[in-house]
């Protein structure tokens, strides 16, 4: 059903958003490996309960292609598959969660991605570096979606994207209706700086040994929710949604 960018998909999401406008759903974090799905299913997320995706990864490269101060800095650490520093990105995320939009929830979608960021973050939802304009300080909703390293190298190397519109496809598992042409806005895919083969190693290793720790913290704290993520991207979609409507029921 979401591969098809027809009319019925856009109706039933149009009646799931009439629907879903009223609810302030929190702070939504989706961990997991490079290419776990985040990306792909927080922007399933973000159009069902009408709350915008936070995508680190996202906005760094938007500072990258703009050449910004910011962006300088990250390019080089990107391109190599680390991570870019807690202080540049955090400072990055607190600007972006006091927009307005993020009042009633937000996905956060590649953060908390280090102990110092998971810190940072429960510190921001207990109010102490916010003033009262803060979004809301309700814990998050944190999903990890758990992939086999075979089935990430696959997703990896067959990634797309559009760079206007943002719409994640792979040559295997989601293809566009043309080859390397969106079917939203007609523009040509291309293919991520760092999902060059040399660098996709050293950013597992990054998650493994700088992103676990943060799973192994929200699973003490009890509020980490497993899922397979191997599973086809729509079963998956309906596992999290099931997760977030019971979390509100
Ligand atoms: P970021 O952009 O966050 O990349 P990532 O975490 O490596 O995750 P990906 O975007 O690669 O994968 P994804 O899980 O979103 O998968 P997707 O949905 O696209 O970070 C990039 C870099 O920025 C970092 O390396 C670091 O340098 C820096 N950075 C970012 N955040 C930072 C932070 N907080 N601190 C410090 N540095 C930071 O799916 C992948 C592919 O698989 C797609 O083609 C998709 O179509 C397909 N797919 C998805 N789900 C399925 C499924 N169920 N079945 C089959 N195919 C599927």
């Amino acid at each position: 059903m979401w591969e098809a960018a027809g009319n019925t998909v856009r109706e039933a999401l149009a009646n799931s958003m009439a629907q879903e406008t009223s609810r302030d759903l929190g702070p939504v974090v989706l961990l997991g490996p490079p290419g776990a799905g985040k990306g792909t299913q927080s922007k399933r997320i973000m159009e069902k309960y009408l709350i915008p995706q936070v995508s680190t990864g996202d906005i760094l490269r938007q500072n990258v292609d703009q050449g910004t101060e910011l962006g300088h800095i990250a390019k080089a650490v990107m391109a190599r598959g680390e991570l870019v520093s807690d202080d540049l990105v955090c400072e990055m995320v607190r600007l972006r969660l006091k927009e307005p939009d993020c009042k009633r929830g937000y996905v956060l979608d590649g953060f908390p991605r280090t102990a110092a960021q998971a810190g940072w973050l429960d510190a921001l939802l207990d109010d102490r570096l916010f003033d009262n304009s803060r979004p809301t300080r309700a814990w998050p909703i944190v999903i990890r979606l758990d992939v086999d390293y075979n089935q990430l190298l696959l997703r990896i190397t067959g990634r797309r994207s559009c760079p206007t519109c943002g719409r994640i496809y792979n040559v295997r598992f989601q293809p566009a209706s043309v080859d390397c042409v969106c079917d939203i806005d007609g523009t040509r895919l291309i293919t991520r700086n760092d999902d060059r083969l040399e660098v996709i190693q050293p950013r597992i290793t990054a998650y493994q040994e700088q992103t676990r720790p943060v799973a192994d913290y929200y699973q003490r704290t009890g509020r980490l929710i497993s899922l397979n993520g191997d599973q086809p991207m729509d079963v998956v979609t309906e596992h999290i949604f099931r997760i977030l409507d019971d979390h509100h029921a």
